[in-house]
């Protein structure tokens, strides 16, 4: 389809062509630029354009769109269009795919807006002259410039009886993330499935249930879902990862043309996202492997968004991605092009791998001041509080501060939630990858485990409260655990620069750990300076040499031993620490027994580029 959005000088053309073509996903063009160098000499001289001046300039206008048109394209054009016979000759070949949006003001209005800009000079009596001729359109779609330009862009795709942006799966993330774009005032369509008696009408209720949806159509027929969108359409999966996702494609892409784009926002298996892609890249059709992080209210209210996959079909998404982010705190949006293939999925995957960790650490914080320090649960929700408010502050410490506060039958509700974890799979693919690229993430590794011990250990109702004379200070604890947060982040980037490495993604980690400072679930302080510290690459290992702290890691490891509070995630941190740094050589000792019984070589350490080699242990 073309557009051409028309009116005199001032009405907007070009603000309101651009935001209707960024919506749309198709090109904009400025009709000016069409104009040959004879008018635009004639113009700079003061002199006005008559209609075999003007008859020229608008027929490349119309070459350019039976050109985009024989390429399948479409387009929106900025183009004042006064007059009638200027229209026919626009339409000429494209009488059934183009349309006109005409901006309608007054004389004095638009008079106001043209002595208010700076930069342009426009003589009263010129725009007199766009009056005197302008003929107004009888089969334009007509606006008031009283409106915004997003009220006017949104009526008039609401007009087109097609919706810009389709969502799919109206489960906690998907309504909440419908809610948040319709917010912003896209014209969506939702689908979710029909299961008799368990999912019926799903997206008319939540229409009908959430006033900001009232410009959306809802839908439990996938193929009018599909033809309710506009071209080329734009659709938002938000179901369950795994086969469902599969299946869901199987019958959609049946359904989908080339050049329309599917992007998927649950935890999905960054493979599983390479292989997707390929698969609908046999169609002509996009698929935008996209890390989603914020739980129900940051999808709401501001998540942060980490899409990859083709770089194309990104920027076609992305004013709808940018619209409903978070921003940080430079007011910059958190969503930003990851990488190709499965990238973004591969970063959310690690995202929630630090997450495991974060939680992990905050969790064996708890357990030192409650069991081994004693401390009554408010005073450690105190005390979480105050961290907080300090560099130690994250949304995960803080919404923990909170959960201690809670109290439920009287008593204390974190009491009564059974001592065992659950997860959901992206742990576990974290440590996977941490094994097969290489690189120890030890803390990710040691989180997802303690999750899989507490599945397995007893639990006892009568907790037992050792007593000792032994002390620890709370700045130690702090200390202790911002150390050990150090070492997780260490360790989660430094997996994604593997990843970056091994499949040649190119990750801007600097910017990764931008968008992940609001919206997302770790969110934090350190997230902040993060991003300064990984754009001077200083991220490594020397970021962990700070003695005191690692003393303090220490000392609470020691307290921790007598009480017997295991601290998976402290200890991990620990020992990375004081691996990476030590001078006691154990891996010679390895490679001495896997050559002494199978022969597989060494490297001598004083001819360290040299072979390996096999000694004779038997000498
Ligand atoms: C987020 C969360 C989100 C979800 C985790 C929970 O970033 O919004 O990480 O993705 O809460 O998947 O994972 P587990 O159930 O495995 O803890």
């Amino acid at each position: 389809m073309f557009y051409v959005v028309m009116g005199v000088s001032g009405s907007g053309k070009s603000t309101v062509g651009k935001s209707l073509a960024l919506r749309l996903g198709i090109p904009f063009f400025d009709g000016d630029a069409f104009h040959p160098i004879a008018n635009v000499e004639k113009m700079s001289k003061g002199i006005p354009l008559n209609d075999d001046d003007r008859k020229i300039f608008i027929k490349n206008i119309n070459a350019k769109c039976i050109e985009l048109k024989s390429q399948d394209s479409g387009g929106v054009f900025a183009c004042s269009a006064l007059k009638e016979i200027y229209r026919i000759w626009l339409s000429e070949g494209l009488e059934d795919s183009i349309e006109f949006l005409y901006l309608k003001g007054d004389f004095e209005t638009i008079n106001q807006r043209l002595l208010a800009r700076k930069d342009h000079f426009m003589p009263v009596s010129l725009l007199k002259s766009q009056y005197d001729i302008l003929e107004e359109p009888k089969n334009a779609h007509s606006f008031d410039i009283k409106h915004t330009v997003t009220e006017i862009v949104t009526q008039f795709i609401k007009n087109s009886g097609k919706s810009e942006f389709g969502l799919v799966g109206l489960g906690v993330m998907g309504k909440s993330l419908a809610r948040n774009l319709a917010d912003k005032g896209f014209v969506l369509s939702l689908f979710n499935r029909f299961v008799l008696n368990k999912e019926e009408n799903i997206a008319k209720k939540a229409i009908v249930d959430h006033k900001e949806l009232n410009l959306a159509s809802g839908f439990q027929d996938l193929g009018d879902f599909v033809n309710s969108l506009s071209k080329p359409r734009k659709i938002f999966l938000m179901i369950q990862a795994g086969e469902a996702t599969d299946k869901f494609l199987e019958e959609l892409t049946p359904l989908l043309d080339k050049g329309d784009v599917v992007i998927d926002g649950g935890n999905s298996h960054y493979i599983d996202t390479l292989i997707r892609q390929n698969k609908l890249g046999e169609s002509g059709i996009y698929f935008l492997g996209t890390g989603v992080s914020g739980g129900e209210k940051g999808a709401l209210t501001g998540p942060a968004i980490m899409p990859s996959g083709h770089k194309l079909a990104f920027d076609l998404v992305q004013p709808y991605f940018e619209a409903i982010t978070a921003t940080d705190f430079l007011g910059t949006n958190c969503c930003t092009y990851i990488g190709p293939e499965g990238s973004g999925h591969f970063v959310k995957m690690i995202h929630n791998g630090i997450e495991y960790a974060e939680m992990q650490l905050i969790a064996e914080v708890y357990a030192i001041c409650r069991f081994g320090l004693k401390m009554p649960l408010t005073e450690i929700s105190k005390l979480f509080s105050d961290w907080n408010k300090t560099d130690s502050g994250s949304y995960l410490l803080e919404i923990t501060a909170d959960i201690l506060t809670k109290k439920k039958d009287n008593q204390p509700t974190i009491d009564l939630i059974l001592d065992k974890a659950g997860n959901k799979g992206t742990g576990n693919w974290s440590t996977v990858a941490a094994a097969e690229l290489g690189y120890p993430a030890t803390m990710i590794t040691a989180a997802l485990f303690a999750r899989y011990v507490s599945v397995i250990k007893t639990e006892s109702n009568n907790i037992e409260f050792k007593n000792t004379d032994l002390l620890l200070k709370l700045d130690t604890l702090k200390s202790a655990y911002d150390y050990a947060r150090k070492v997780n982040h260490v360790q989660g980037f430094n997996l994604m620069q593997a990843a970056s490495d091994a499949y040649s993604w190119n990750l801007n980690l600097s910017e990764i750990a931008r968008i992940m400072t609001n919206g997302c679930i770790i969110r934090s302080v350190l997230m902040e300076n993060l991003v300064g510290v990984l754009k001077e690459n200083k991220l490594n290992h020397q970021f962990l040499e700070n003695e005191l702290e690692k003393t303090c890691l220490k000392q609470v490891l020691k307290f921790s031993l007598d009480f017997d509070i295991p601290l998976p995630c402290l200890s991990a941190a620990y020992v990375f620490a004081v691996s990476v740094d030590t001078t006691y050589p154990t891996a010679n000792v390895i490679q001495a027994q896997r050559d002494y019984f199978g022969a597989h070589t060494f490297i001598w350490k004083n001819e360290p580029n040299s072979s390996s080699v096999h000694y004779n242990w038997e000498l």
